[in-house]
């Protein structure tokens, strides 16, 4: 089935007070809009997104990340469903399902989406909108029935009448439509409210004045709702989502010690039997391997692949790195664009100096199998430890080192008798 989506990311996020764009703010390291597009990449075929408030940020993000995304621009920001309306051009001759998604809501699932489509076909909807039931709903559109209980309209909250108000199912801000019979609605909405903005949420009226088939599917688990409009949301949702991820894990038979202080981002895959101990932070995309132990404090910043039996300890910081089996970076590490292999030591205190502040250039350090690492030694890349070679603590290493071979910086040793004897004389 051919099903594009429209990903509303054009507002400011007032509420925010931040000069990021609100869908640029981040979980684990990932934009709330890399979570929407994630969840509907398998569903879809093309997406939209609706760009406007730091609009070449957003646009920048979606382009470096997405290859099926296309960015449109909505200036001014007229209401959702003037958003939407930005993609009519695009969508001129489209005969499918068009889905729908506030920017905002990074707790979706696809597994949520794919039911709220299923419903949408088995209904044979011609317009679907998801919803939820909260004690509290304030803030939110609330979702209007007909004595029958089937959908009338969505009315905004500052639209709503005092009985309205105490209405506890909302619109999820989630929306499947057979585009070639709602695709007129775009041109007929007007802005007639208390926000003067024109409302997506107005197309439910207009179908059902059209003759069109309306439904609401009420979500079974209505955190997955979760809209972001200000700090102290998107810190509730980074909560939500760490407790949902580090579940996933355990259930899989990786150990976490304290969940309550273990953050794992959603991109992040962990083998069986592997060990994660408290206050460690895990972003971005990364790959850990079986009968790991990571942490405690350990911190995984992406683009890190961990093969099996590898130890990462306490004050261990890892970006964008390959680190080879039964590997120990066991304390007080800094491990950037490496490429580490196999039954390597990295001792206490070693630093891979990766970035040239003069050039603004990352390089890589690679150390083959078998490399012994002293305390307290920097790897100045790009550079590379043949395998086997021992580092002596306390080295710069600026050179390549040939393997199996001892390099050593540190100026030898003195010891000069009676000194402080002689000092107090
Ligand atoms: C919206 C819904 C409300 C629902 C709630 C769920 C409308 C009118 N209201 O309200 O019924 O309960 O979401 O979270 O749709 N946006 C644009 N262009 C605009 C305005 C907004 O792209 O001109 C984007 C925003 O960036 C955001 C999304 O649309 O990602 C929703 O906008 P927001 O202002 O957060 O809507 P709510 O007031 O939360
Ligand atoms: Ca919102």
């Amino acid at each position: 089935m051919d099903i594009k989506s429209v990903i509303m990311a054009a507002g400011k996020g007032t509420r925010m007070k931040s000069e990021t764009p609100k869908v640029l703010h981040e979980i684990f390291g990932k934009p709330l809009l890399g979570y929407i597009l994630d969840n509907v990449k398998n569903i879809t075929n093309e997406n939209f997104v609706i760009v406007g408030h730091c609009a070449e940020k957003v646009k920048d993000y979606v382009e470096k990340n997405y290859e099926n995304a296309k960015t449109v621009l909505q200036s001014p920001q007229l209401g959702t469903g003037h958003a939407v309306s930005m993609a009519c051009p695009m969508l001129k001759d489209f005969k499918g399902l068009v889905l729908i998604l506030n920017g905002d809501i990074p707790l979706i699932t696809e597994e949520t989406l794919k039911k709220f489509i299923e419903f949408h076909k088995q209904k044979n909807s011609d317009l679907t909108i998801m919803s939820a039931i909260f004690d509290d709903p304030s803030g939110l559109g609330r979702i209007i029935r007909e004595s029958d209980n089937s959908l009338k309209c969505i009315v905004e909250e500052k639209d709503t009448t005092p009985e309205q108000k105490t209405i506890k199912e909302i619109n999820a801000g989630i929306y499947c439509l057979d585009w070639d019979k709602i695709r007129p609605a775009f041109s007929q909405l007007s802005n007639n409210n208390a926000q003067g903005e024109y409302y997506l949420t107005d197309i439910i009226e207009w179908g059902k004045k059209n003759g069109l088939s309306v439904h609401a599917y009420i979500m079974e688990n209505n955190e997955e709702s979760f809209g972001i409009n200000s700090r102290l949301h998107l810190a509730e949702a980074t909560k939500i989502m760490q407790k949902r991820i580090n579940e996933k894990h355990m259930i899989n038979g990786v150990t976490i010690v304290d969940p309550e202080t273990t953050y794992i981002s959603a991109d992040t895959e962990i083998g069986q039997d592997t060990v994660i101990y408290p206050s460690t932070y895990i972003e971005g995309k990364n790959k850990i391997g079986k009968n790991c132990k990571i942490g405690p404090c350990a911190h995984l910043r992406g683009g890190v692949e961990i093969a099996d039996n590898v130890k990462i300890g306490n004050f261990v910081e890892v970006k964008k790195s390959k680190i080879g089996s039964n590997t120990n970076a066991g304390h007080l590490s800094y491990i950037g664009d490496s490429e580490v292999g196999a039954h390597v030591n990295i001792g206490a205190g070693t630093i891979t100096a990766n970035y040239n502040p003069l050039t603004k250039e990352k390089s890589k350090t690679i150390l083959k199998d078998n490399v012994k690492v002293g305390s307290n030694t920097v790897l100045v890349a790009p550079v590379t430890v043949d395998e086997g070679a021992n580092i002596g603590a306390l080295s710069v290493i600026t050179k390549n080192v040939s393997a199996w071979a001892l390099a050593l910086t540190r100026s030898p040793m003195r010891i000069i008798h009676d000194w402080v004897k002689n000092q107090l004389k």
